[in-house]
């Protein structure tokens, strides 16, 4: 059960690498699916996905990001997006949905990468994909089918854990 459990989690990797083959439409539903479980402050939900599949268009919405050009052989680009301004708990509910999608997306067998998006990096991608001026494109998630294994970590650290008491790192 731990075991079970302790694969989940690790089986995320960020995979850059991929066949070029399309992603299947249930796939992704149910990725969307896990992103909406998430928890959000008084469940508010800020989130709204948008999604791009057509081939043009993943490749330029990831040419146009300064970090993403490895996902232009993606079969999908997942954009989390909501309206910022005036939600205080905006970056957190959005990166616990974006998590949730993410661990979903690796167990489903897919490959995919959290791109961040920033302020200066909103213009550039909406140049490829419109949105209303007062919502803000998250992050920048290409997805497709891997072509690239990375093996599952952990990355335990036990200096990083403070039992009862904060304690001095020697
Ligand atoms: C907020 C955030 C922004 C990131 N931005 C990028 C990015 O722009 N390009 C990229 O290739 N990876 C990006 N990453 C992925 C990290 O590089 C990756 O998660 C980290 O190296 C750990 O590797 P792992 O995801 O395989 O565990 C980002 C991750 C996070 C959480």
């Amino acid at each position: 059960m731990h075991d079970d459990f302790r694969r989940f989690i690790t089986k995320r990797r960020s995979i850059r690498k991929f066949t070029g083959g399309a992603v299947d439409h249930e796939l992704l539903l149910t990725a969307l699916e896990a992103a909406m479980a998430a928890p959000s402050a008084n469940n508010s939900r800020p989130w709204s996905f948008l999604i791009v599949t057509e081939p043009e268009k993943v490749r330029a919405v990831c040419r146009a990001h300064p970090y993403a050009s490895f996902g232009e052989e993606a079969g999908a680009v997942i954009l989390p997006f909501g309206k910022k301004e005036g939600h205080r708990w905006f970056d957190q509910d959005m990166a616990a949905a974006t998590e949730n999608l993410l661990l979903a997306l690796a167990n489903l067998g897919l490959g995919a990468t959290w791109c961040g998006m920033s302020e200066e990096l909103q213009a550039g991608v909406r140049t490829v994909v419109a949105l209303p001026d007062d919502l803000f494109f998250f992050a920048l998630i290409p997805v497709g089918v891997p072509a690239e294994e990375k093996e599952p970590r952990t990355q335990y650290d036990e200096t990083r854990v403070h039992w009862e008491r904060y304690s001095a790192i020697s």
